[in-house]
């Protein structure tokens, strides 16, 4: 673990007040815990945006199994991105649906194309991405 540095801030007073109904709501054990995860959080957010630098994270599609060109369309996609996937889950949802979890890791502008790909098939009802750091 890298090394603890102490360092002072100042906050107003009213936004503090506000910030540790947070830390309290969140069930941080301390401040400190509740500010290094926003750091974390404003830093994955910088990676993201960046493009270039490597991202893991997870694509979560549901779509309906019945649409065959639609389940072939989705693999191909996938197949396209192999470099990316570490892994994928498929899950049986209903009688119609299937959720997909696609486990992602590699460039965040390549991981976002993918991600886009896959929403806009035609009978894909819902694709979400989250993405984290890869570092
Ligand atoms: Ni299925």
């Amino acid at each position: 673990m890298a090394k603890l540095v102490r360092f002072g801030v100042s906050f107003d007073g009213a936004l503090l007040a506000e910030f540790d109904k947070h830390v309290k709501a969140k069930a941080y054990s301390t401040r400190s815990k509740a500010i290094e995860d926003l750091i974390r959080e404003a830093l994955v957010v910088k990676e993201w945006e960046g493009g270039a630098g490597p991202v893991a994270g997870a694509v979560t599609v549901v779509y309906d199994h019945h649409k065959r060109t639609l389940v072939d369309h989705l693999l191909d996609i996938q197949h396209d991105y192999q470099d990316l996937i570490i892994s994928t889950q498929h899950v049986h949802l209903t009688h119609d649906n299937c959720l997909e979890v696609i486990v992602v890791k590699g460039k965040s502008a390549r991981v976002r194309k993918l991600a886009d790909e896959l929403k806009s098939e035609k009978g894909v009802k819902h694709c979400s991405l989250t993405i984290t750091t890869a570092g």
